[in-house]
C-alpha cells in the first residue's frame, strides 16, 4: 500500500488504471473487438452481471477507530497450508485472446504474489508449460467434465503430475451460456482453434482426432500420415488462424487434421448427462482436493459435503451463463451459514475491489477468486498489468481491513458490517 501510495508522489503513474470501470474501460481500448466482447460480456442482456456487483451495494463496512491496526496480516488457511493473502486467480479460458503470453504470463505474476492460480481446461497453453513458466508458484486445476471419460482421467493425471495443488470442477458451463455479444459478432475462439492447447496436448485426446481424422478421410484419398506431432501442428495452423480471416481462415480449417481437432474438442468438452453420481469417478482418478465451482444453490452445497468434496466454489461464471440468475454474493450467507465451516468456500463473480473481498469474507467466504480484472490487465500490460491489477486489490483490501480496526483476515466478520 504504501509502496503504492509513494509511487505517486514521485510522480510515477501507474499501469493500469486503478478504478475498476476504469479498468475495464482501458481494456476495452486495448483489446480487439471480439476479444473484449467474449471476455467482458455475459448472458442474455447482462442482467447477472449488473446484479453481481449491485449485491454488493446491499452492504456497508462499519469503521471502528483506535484499535492499533498497525501490524497487519492478509494470510489465510486454504487446503492445508498458509497463503499470504485471501486471493486467488479464477480460472479464465483463452487468454491468448488478451495477450499472447497468456497463462504463462499470469502464472508468474500470481506466483510473485503467492497467488493460487487456478488454471483452465480452456488454457493457451498445456499446463506442463504453465508449470515450467512458474515452477515455484501454486497452481489448481479446472476441468470442465468431459464427454470422454478416458479424457478426464488423463487430464487429472495430467494435473497430478505437473504439481497442481487441487481439482476444480467446473459445473455450470454443461451447456454454454447464451453469450449475445459473441453471437452477434459470430465469435466462438474454439471454433477458431483457441484454447485447445490442453486438449491438443493430451495423449487420449490425440487418439480422438485422428480416429476422427480417418473416419472423414474418403477411403479412395491417400492416407494421411498422423502423428501427435501432426496433430499439434496442425491445431498450431488453426490457432494462428486467428490472424487470418474469411476464406484463409476457412481453408486452414478445412485440412482435415485441424478441423477434425476442433470438431473433437466441440463434441467431448463437456456433458449436458452428467449427474452427481458421476462425481464419484473423479476420486478413482486423482488423489487430490476436490473442489466444485458452481454452486449457488444451498442444497448443492450440502449435496457437494454429502458427495465427500474438499471444496465448494459459489460463483454464476461472472454472469456468463444464465440470465437474471442468483447474484452469487446473495447466497453466499446461507451457504456458509449451511457449510458451517466443514470445508472451504471459495467466492468469485463481481468482485471488482478490495472492499468487496473484505464484504464477501466478512460474509463467510474462506477465499476471494477474481476474474475478468486479471484478463483486463493482462491485456493493457501483460504480467505486470496483471500484478499490478492484484497489488492494488491486495492494497485496497489492507487498508480496509485496518480502517474497520482488524489486523486479521478472521477479524472481518458480520461485526464489520450493517445491511443498507
Ligand atoms: C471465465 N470463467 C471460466 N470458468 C471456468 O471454470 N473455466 C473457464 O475456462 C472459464 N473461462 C472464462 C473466460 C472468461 C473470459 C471469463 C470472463 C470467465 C469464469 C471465471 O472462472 C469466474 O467464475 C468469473 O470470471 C468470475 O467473475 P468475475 O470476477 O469475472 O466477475
Amino acid at each position: 500500500q504504501s509502496e503504492i501510495y509513494r509511487a505517486g508522489i514521485s510522480g510515477t503513474k501507474p499501469l493500469v488504471p486503478v478504478d475498476s470501470d476504469a479498468l475495464e474501460a482501458a481494456a476495452g481500448k486495448a483489446l480487439s473487438a471480439e476479444a473484449f466482447a467474449y471476455i467482458a460480456g455475459g448472458a442474455g442482456a447482462e442482467r447477472t452481471v449488473a446484479a453481481n456487483r449491485a449485491e454488493f451495494g446491499r452492504w456497508q463496512l462499519w469503521p471502528r477507530p483506535l484499535r492499533d491496526v498497525s501490524a497487519r496480516d492478509l494470510s489465510i488457511e486454504f487446503l492445508g497450508a498458509t497463503r499470504p493473502t485471501p486471493l486467488l486467480l479464477a480460472p479464465l479460458g483463452v487468454m491468448e485472446m488478451a495477450h499472447p503470453e497468456a497463462d504463462l504470463a499470469v502464472a508468474r505474476a500470481a506466483a510473485s504474489l503467492g497467488i493460487p492460480y487456478t488454471l483452465s481446461n480452456q488454457a493457451s497453453f498445456p499446463m506442463e508449460e504453465v508449470r515450467d513458466a512458474a515452477p515455484a508458484g501454486s497452481r489448481m486445476f479446472q476441468l470442465y467434465w468431459s464427454a470422454s471419460d478416458e479424457l478426464n482421467a488423463s487430464l487429472l493425471r495430467r494435473a497430478e503430475a505437473s504439481g497442481c495443488e487441487a481439482i476444480v470442477v467446473t459445473l455450470d458451463t454443461h451447456l454454454l451460456g447464451w453469450r449475445t455479444r459473441d453471437l452477434d459478432l459470430a465469435y466462438l475462439p474454439f471454433t477458431r482453434g483457441m484454447g485447445i492447447a490442453q486438449y491438443t496436448s493430451d495423449p487420449v485426446f490425440q487418439q480422438l482426432v485422428r480416429e476422427r481424422a480417418r473416419a472423414a478421410t474418403p477411403s479412395d484419398a491417400p492416407p494421411v500420415k498422423i502423428t501427435p506431432k501432426a496433430v499439434a501442428a496442425g491445431v498450431t495452423i488453426a490457432r494462428k488462424g486467428r490472424a487470418l480471416t474469411g476464406a484463409g481462415l476457412r481453408d486452414s480449417l478445412r485440412s482435415p487434421l485441424p478441423r477434425a481437432a476442433v470438431e473433437t474438442f466441440l463434441d467431448v468438452f463437456s456433458t449436458p448427462a452428467l449427474t452427481w453420481g458421476d462425481l464419484a469417478k473423479a476420486r478413482e482418478w486423482t488423489s487430490l482436493p476436490i473442489i466444485l465451482k458452481g454452486i449457488v444453490h444451498p442444497d448443492d452445497a450440502i449435496a457437494a459435503l454429502d458427495a465427500g468434496v474438499d471444496g465448494i466454489w459459489i460463483s454464476n461464471h461472472g454472469g456468463r451463463q444464465i440470465d437474471q440468475s442468483v447474484p452469487t454474493l446473495a447466497v453466499l450467507p446461507t451457504i456458509a451459514e449451511r457449510v458451517a465451516g466443514r470445508v472451504p468456500i471459495v467466492f468469485d463473480s463481481g468482485v471488482r475491489q478490495g472492499s468487496d473481498a473484505a464484504i464477501a469474507l466478512a460474509l463467510g467466504a474462506t477465499a476471494v477468486a477474481i476474474g475478468r480484472p486479471y484478463s483486463y490487465g493482462l491485456g493493457i500490460a501483460g504480467e505486470a498489468g496483471v500484478r499490478e491489477v492484484l497489488r492494488n486489490l491486495l492494497a485496497e483490501l489492507d487498508i480496509t481491513l485496518g480502517l474497520s480496526g482488524g489486523t486479521r483476515i478472521t477479524d472481518l466478520d458480520r461485526g464489520v458490517l450493517r445491511e443498507a
